[in-house]
């Protein structure tokens, strides 16, 4: 596996990849690798001929009092990972090459980026966008790969690659639990033991809710108040959101049926986790 930090050479690269006929796979990840990366480059180098996944800390999506600083890096630990993988390059740019001094633009998709996350992280979507349209440009993969567990982040980059005539097929990959059910992220090794115990009330509330929804419940604010209710049982969480969507513009509904995002956001401490499930009703 080659390891590439200048944009022009990796630009280069990838064009003269391109133009002899590989398809190219991109996995754009933040590094700190877990069971979830790893399933995103399996399917890559699966459907590929070359994989390419980048690692970037992309300082513009997180806010000012957000966890930047702390959110976990280990290149050796990565590169090790990913090699085992059958990575092929893994490009990882400089903050300075990445935004230069002079840098002056940036990337947003209107209304579905307001709500969720977005609400509570102004200008993370803008940053997430602005660093996908760098990377998919420096890049230009066939496919780029996406884990589902930041469901609006998918959506969102599924939008801007339409409205933007990206010539990328984004490719969704599902969520990777640990053994009791707490989604895998990077942030988890963050967890205090106590913390790391308390995690998994996240999705076991979840699995409540789908379970009552199976049962026939179809009123979304009861199926709200029963996952406030399980979180809350566990003094340690600090609740942020829990919201019943329709899946495709993300607003909310009164009633379960079609295609429904449940999605969730709490803190333990420092750390803020998300978690959603998805049903077809
Ligand atoms: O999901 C992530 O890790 C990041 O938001 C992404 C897509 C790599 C952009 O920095």
């Amino acid at each position: 596996m080659r390891i590439i930090k200048s944009i022009n050479y990796m630009q280069n690269m990838a064009l003269t990849q391109r133009a002899s006929g590989r398809s190219i796979g991109l996995v754009p990840t933040m590094g700190y690798f877990h069971e979830g990366h790893l399933s995103l480059m399996r399917k890559s180098v699966e459907e590929n001929d070359i994989t390419i996944v980048s690692l970037f800390v992309n300082p513009i999506q997180f806010g000012p009092s957000e966890d930047f600083d702390i959110y976990p890096r280990d290149l050796e630990r990565d590169q090790k990972l990913a090699s085992r993988e059958g990575v092929d390059i893994m490009f990882c740019p400089t903050e300075q090459d990445m935004y230069p001094e002079d840098f002056k633009t940036s990337v947003n998709v209107e209304k579905i980026t307001e709500k969720l996350c977005g609400a509570s992280r102004p200008g993370h979507f803008t940053g997430v966008l602005t660093v996908v349209s760098k990377l998919f440009n420096i890049i230009q993969p066939h496919r780029a790969y996406f884990g589902e567990k930041d469901a609006q982040q998918l959506l969102v980059i599924k939008q801007m690659v339409r409205d933007l005539n990206f010539p990328i097929q984004v490719v969704p990959c599902p969520i990777q639990r640990e053994e009791d059910g707490l989604a895998v992220s990077s942030r988890n090794v963050n967890l205090t033991p106590e913390q790391r115990e308390a995690a998994p009330a996240l999705y076991k509330a979840l699995a409540k809710a789908k379970e009552e929804i199976e049962k026939g419940e179809k009123n979304a604010g009861e199926i709200k108040n029963l996952i406030e209710e399980e979180i809350n049982k566990e003094p340690l969480f600090e609740l942020e959101y829990v919201e019943i969507l329709d899946k495709t513009e993300l607003e909310k509904v009164s009633t379960i049926e079609g295609k429904i995002l449940i999605a969730l956001a709490a803190r333990l401490g420092e750390v803020r986790l998300i978690d959603n499930i998805s049903l077809e009703v």
